[in-house]
């Protein structure tokens, strides 16, 4: 489902990073920083090793985002996807994201999750030759680009993302979004935002830093910098 999210810039907290103990208030801080696309990851210690989160979280903080205007952005690390969208939805998710490694059906997917009056992504592991996602583009609303290996925050940006980005880009309809995923901060922000990607998820470059809602505006305002 298109979506205006998707056609803007958006640096999306992960909250995978953030502190579970005050997951909700540290929402509200990012909220009042300005973020308005939150992106929820969730994994099964199948399709990736550790074991996050499901709907509940979801539900938890979804009304607060929505009654702010934002979207909630679920990264599904799973297995079999399909047999948990309905739920998602339920909890008020806006948008799911499946990862072909995860999909033989992707097709079929993406419908179920369009069904649900969901915006639906397809996700690439770094490993995974862009080309794979050619089919796909043209029935997903974003595309993600994993820049690190999916299962963990706080790994080291994979260098060859940015190209990876431009050839995914050349794929895009309009109204889509592209994506990254992973090691994006100071340092990576800037040339993934040249290399096309308008969503920029950012997970311990927000949740690490002493204050998140300051760090979340500074990333903001690298991307809003003129290139030089
Ligand atoms: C990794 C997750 C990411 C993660 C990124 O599997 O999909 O969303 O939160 O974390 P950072 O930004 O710390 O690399
Ligand atoms: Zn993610």
């Amino acid at each position: 489902m298109a979506a205006p999210w998707l056609e803007e810039t958006h640096v999306q907290p992960s909250i995978l990073a953030c502190d579970f103990g005050a997951f909700r208030s540290q929402t509200v801080d990012l909220l009042d920083a300005g973020a308005r696309a939150f992106h929820v990851d969730v994994m099964d210690g199948h399709f990736v090793p550790v074991i996050t989160f499901g709907p509940q979280v979801v539900g938890a903080i979804a009304d607060e985002i929505h009654a702010r205007g934002g979207t909630v952005d679920v990264h599904l690390m799973v297995e079999r996807p399909e047999i948990h969208l309905a739920e998602f939805a339920r909890a008020g998710a806006d948008s799911c994201s499946v990862h072909i490694e995860a999909c033989p059906h992707l097709h079929h997917v993406l419908g179920s999750i369009h069904d649900l009056g969901m915006t639906a992504g397809a996700v690439l592991n770094p490993a995974t030759p862009t080309v794979a996602l050619r089919e796909a583009a043209r029935y997903a609303d974003l595309l993600l680009c994993m820049s690190v290996n999916p299962g963990w925050g706080g790994q080291a940006f994979i260098e060859a993302t940015p190209e990876r980005l431009r050839e995914l880009g050349v794929m895009l309809r309009p109204g889509m979004g592209l994506q990254v995923d992973g090691g994006v901060g100071p340092a990576t922000i800037t040339r993934c935002r040249e290399a096309g990607a308008n969503l920029l998820v950012a997970g311990s470059a927000i949740f690490a830093q002493p204050d998140p809602g300051e760090a979340y505006r500074r990333l903001v305002d690298a991307v809003a910098a003129p290139a030089t």
